[in-house]
């Protein structure tokens, strides 16, 4: 019998609100392994999987992003399967489930990306109706936050660590197909505009024939260090876990803060991080693990 698996991090800002996070871990990563143990594709179960996260709003994605310095929350959400196919949404607003979108820019349209109106515009088109991801309690902090600042333009941010909050889960189906995603709401108080790491092929999301890795934490450094793709590079020679160890090592060297989550191609975990801490929960072949 082949592996089934599926990983779910929820960010490595931190353990914050850990009964919060355990039950929406647990929860995305229970959802996604039935539809794999039923057969289903790891394209659904990964999807799925996120949905439950973007609604859970104790993390930042979804229902519950942070908002940026205009107090507008701008969502980024990306999904990669392993025969090369990938979609991906940023600074979209206003919609409940970015990875949907995602899904959708990746099965109905020539493109990779689409961002912004225009991102917004296509999601309509496909049905996908008006939701509100703010949150009381993220307005709060994004109040106390923006009371910290010393100035209202161009702010360099500082605590980062702290807001490290975006979610990925990776899993493998029956057929050992293997399919990455990652969804946020970027970091706190950023310019309008700004797009991480998430959407942007090989930096948040990356698959292939290999492996699949979905990357969270500080998106400037992650995107210089494509550090999704180089990962999954690592497994051309090496197995998940000696690759995240590497990719881990080298983040570490550069000084790119991060997490990482992956399956290989013989359905092996990697599960890595250079920060405080990454709350993560994976199934696999029927037995649940967690941090958080
Ligand atoms: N890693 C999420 C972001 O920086 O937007």
């Amino acid at each position: 019998m082949k592996n089934l698996v599926i990983i779910a991090n929820g960010g490595a800002g931190g353990i914050n609100f850990p009964h919060r996070r355990a039950q929406g871990l647990k929860k995305a990563v229970s959802v996604g392994y039935e539809i794999l143990k039923n057969g289903g594709s790891s394209i659904d179960a990964v999807e799925q999987a996120i949905m439950v996260l973007e609604d859970t709003t104790i993390f930042n994605a979804g229902t519950g992003s942070t908002l940026g310095l205009t107090g507008e929350v701008e969502m980024d959400a990306s999904i990669m399967t392993a025969d090369g196919n990938y979609g991906a949404v940023a600074a979209i607003k206003n919609v409940r489930y970015p990875i949907q979108v995602a899904r959708l820019v990746m099965e109905k349209t020539d493109h990779l990306l689409l961002c912004g109106d225009g991102a917004l515009k296509f999601a309509r088109l496909c049905g996908i109706k008006y939701h509100n991801p703010k949150t009381k309690e993220k307005i709060r902090m994004w109040e106390r936050a923006k009371n910290r600042l010393k100035s209202d333009y161009f702010p360099k941010l500082y605590k980062l660590k702290e807001l490290y909050e975006t979610v990925g889960v990776v899993a493998m189906d029956t057929n050992g197909f293997i399919t990455a995603g990652t969804s946020t709401g970027g970091i706190s108080l950023h310019l309008p505009g700004r797009v991480g790491d998430t959407p942007i092929i090989g930096a948040g999301t990356y698959a292939n024939k290999y492996g699949g890795v979905s990357t969270t934490g500080h998106g400037e450094m992650i995107m210089k260090t494509l550090l999704a793709f180089r990962t999954v590079a690592y497994m051309e020679k090496y197995s998940a876990p000696v690759a995240g160890k590497m990719a881990i090592d080298y983040a570490t060297r550069v000084k790119c803060r991060a997490g990482i989550i992956g399956i290989d191609r013989e359905g092996k975990i990697l599960c890595v991080n250079n920060t405080e801490a990454m709350s993560w929960c994976y199934i696999k072949n029927g037995t649940m693990k967690s941090f958080y």
